[in-house]
């Protein structure tokens, strides 16, 4: 394990990505949210995936220089155009567009349409509540999820986010795959052969397996609940925007020299349009101490609010710096630009 700072950290993947084909200003749009994931201890959407675009950049499937572009189709409505570049960037700047047209409209919804994977949407929903304002942001991802009662892999994890500002720079940060499991939990599973537990994912026929090796396809948070929350991302970021839905949703993996034409949903609300903003924050930083104080139930030091673990860990690794393991800090300061390890790949195999 190797402690980085968060900007040495940033500086090592923005090389990488830019000696693979990237612009410059695109690469360290990707590396600045690549960092916030690794800062906020989601680790499954940081540095580990370098290698992954690098590979994807060099093969073609990441625009290089894109022609992005936004058209405000209402008055509180519009459509980004990623040209397939990198979502990160594509999805950071269409979120500055809902920010500007909620500070004037009160809401906004802005669809972002062919991009590549934008990573942990955490990003993208703190932007709007460093603002003073509400985020929410959705997006598609590769078909691995069986539907509930199904033995096929239909929608992709379609993660949710949500982030609202609290008092002092305060923010509640909700940010979730609809899956009860991220794929990465399960090759953790592979790496380390260990049995997973039974709601974890299904075998080729849809049965609960433990086994990570049998796996073939995750299952919905919740049951039909989860399944009905991908489904109506897939309808919002997908099917709303013209894009490819379903299980024709591009696989990450499927030849890295096409674009993936990804959808991605950003809605803004300006609390100011709806109630005085002090209070706003005043009433969810007097919820988020409701929460804290609350006895905790037996097994549990603390109720934490959404986010706090996440915020805890970037103050600590502001003072620590960022754990990155050895293997994926030997790739960020080796000359290879990638190893050819993804392309073609099924998701599903040993
Ligand atoms: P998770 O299960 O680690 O956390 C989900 C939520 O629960 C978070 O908001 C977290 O703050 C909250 N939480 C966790 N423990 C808590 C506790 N003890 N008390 C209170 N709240 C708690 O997240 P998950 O589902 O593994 O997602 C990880 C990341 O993956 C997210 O950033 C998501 O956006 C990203 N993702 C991105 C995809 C893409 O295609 N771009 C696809 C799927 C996920």
């Amino acid at each position: 394990m190797v402690r980085l700072a968060k900007d040495e950290l940033k500086d090592l993947m923005k090389k990488k990505l830019n000696k693979a084909g990237l612009s410059e200003e695109h690469a360290e749009g990707v590396a600045d949210v690549l960092a916030h994931a690794d800062a906020r201890g989601v680790h499954s959407h940081g540095a580990m995936r370098v290698e992954y675009y690098a590979e994807r950049i060099a093969k073609g499937g990441i625009t290089h220089n894109p022609n992005f572009t936004f058209e405000k189709t209402g008055p509180a409505s519009g459509v980004f155009d990623g040209d397939n570049g990198a979502g990160h960037v594509a999805a950071k700047e269409a979120m500055d567009e809902a920010i500007k047209m909620a500070k004037e409209s009160g809401i906004a919804i802005v669809g972002v349409k062919h991009i590549s994977h934008s990573g942990a949407l955490s990003y993208f929903v703190d932007q709007a509540a460093r603002e003073d304002l509400i985020g929410l942001s959705m997006c598609q991802s590769d078909p691995m999820v069986v539907p509930y009662g199904g033995s096929e892999p239909y929608y992709g994890t379609n993660p949710i986010a949500f982030a609202a500002p609290g008092k002092d720079g305060q923010i509640v940060t909700f940010d979730m795959a609809t899956t009860v499991q991220a794929w990465g939990k399960i090759l953790h599973a592979r790496s380390k052969k260990v049995d997973i537990p039974e709601d974890w994912a299904v075998d080729a026929d849809g049965n609960p397996t433990t086994d990570p090796f049998k796996v073939q396809a995750l299952v919905p948070i919740a049951g039909p609940k989860g399944y009905g929350l991908m489904m109506m991302v897939d309808v919002l970021s997908g099917i709303l925007l013209g894009l490819p839905h379903g299980n024709q949703v591009s696989s990450m993996y499927h030849d890295l020299s096409e674009g993936r034409d990804l959808g991605q949903l950003h809605i803004v609300i300006n609390p100011s349009f709806f109630t005085n903003i002090d209070s706003f924050k005043e009433n969810l930083t007097s919820s988020m101490s409701d929460l804290n104080n609350m006895k905790p139930a037996p097994g549990f030091d603390e109720v934490n609010w959404p986010g706090q673990r996440s915020a805890a860990r970037e103050k600590a690794y502001e003072e620590n710096g960022i754990e990155i393991v050895d293997d994926v800090y030997n790739y960020l300061v080796s000359d290879v630009v990638h190893n050819n390890n993804y392309d073609n790949k099924d998701p599903f195999a040993e």
